[in-house]
């Protein structure tokens, strides 16, 4: 591998503002390699969209990233990873693919104690049935049951990450998962498959209590991404990475949701605006 291949930047896409919970887990995790980011905002929301026309968009956001030359591709939106995976692999050969949903499943099936696993993602991602199937392939036998839980990705980014009104949509979603059932019915573990979700983490906890695991895709997935540098031997040699964002639309709403997802400062001039339809 040449220097010139490990130093370019490592490319992430995702639907738009949410796939920041897995650039700041590549940040922290990989500070010397380069990340560009792409969020698909003119065309957000993907969790309600058919698997045809997500993976219709993923193929043009592969496409934009590409020309501006990276070496590798995490796609952080996890409605793509569930329906766009191998068609990227195969459009794009030679260049290594990355999704959030092996890692994540992989994480959950060693966090679950009694391998009941819950995952908790957008209605387009659960339709597509890859989380269970991840799931399986890393536990046997495992129980998994995928729920929707579309007022999560509005909520969270509305900033509403707490307070009363948040937490009586948690417990509607997970009372016939983990708080309604006797003991021994409930599940274990939480799989946050869903970009957004890690921002109410602390919120799940509490409400969870201490005895179910959450494991949240994003950080998973950053581990996945360095292993595969290392084996590849794709890791820069650099001392520090840079971060480049692109929107196909509406860069100053991208600025200010980024706020809830990253705790680092951004403004509208710093996300370039591209067309990629
Ligand atoms: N990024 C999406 C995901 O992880 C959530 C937002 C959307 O529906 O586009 O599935």
């Amino acid at each position: 591998m040449t220097a010139k291949t490990r130093d370019l930047p490592i490319g992430v896409f995702d639907s738009g503002v949410g796939g920041l919970t897995v650039l700041k887990a590549l940040r922290e995790r990989l500070p010397r390699e380069s990340l560009v980011y792409l969020g698909d905002t003119a065309r957000l929301p993907y969790g309600t969209k058919s698997a045809a026309a997500v993976s219709h968009y993923a193929v043009q956001a592969t496409h934009a990233l590409v020309a501006t030359g990276i070496k590798a591709l995490v796609v952080a939106d996890n409605t793509s990873s569930a329906h766009a995976l191998e068609t990227l692999r195969a459009e794009f050969r030679g260049l290594p693919v990355i999704g959030v949903i092996e890692p994540g499943a992989a994480a959950a099936g060693h966090a679950s104690a009694a391998g009941r696993i819950a995952v908790i993602a957008t209605e387009s991602t659960v339709q597509a049935g890859t989380y269970p199937r991840a799931v399986l392939h890393s536990r046997p036998g495992a129980q998994v049951l995928s729920q929707a839980c579309p007022l999560f990705v509005s909520m969270v980014e509305e900033g509403m990450v707490d307070g009363p009104i948040a937490e009586q949509i948690a417990r509607h979603y997970l009372a016939s998962l983990f708080l309604d059932p006797p003991q021994q019915q409930r599940y274990d573990c939480l799989l946050l498959g869903c970009t957004h979700f890690p921002a109410l983490e602390p919120m799940l906890r509490r409400i969870l209590g201490p005895d179910v695991a959450i494991v949240d895709s994003a950080t998973t997935s950053a581990s996945a991404v360095e292993d595969l540098l290392v084996h590849r031997r794709l890791a820069t040699h650099r001392d520090q990475g840079s971060v480049r964002y692109m929107a196909t639309d509406a860069p100053e709403r991208f600025a200010r949701v980024a706020g809830v997802f990253v705790s680092w400062p951004l403004t509208a001039a710093e996300v370039e605006l591209i067309d990629i339809g």
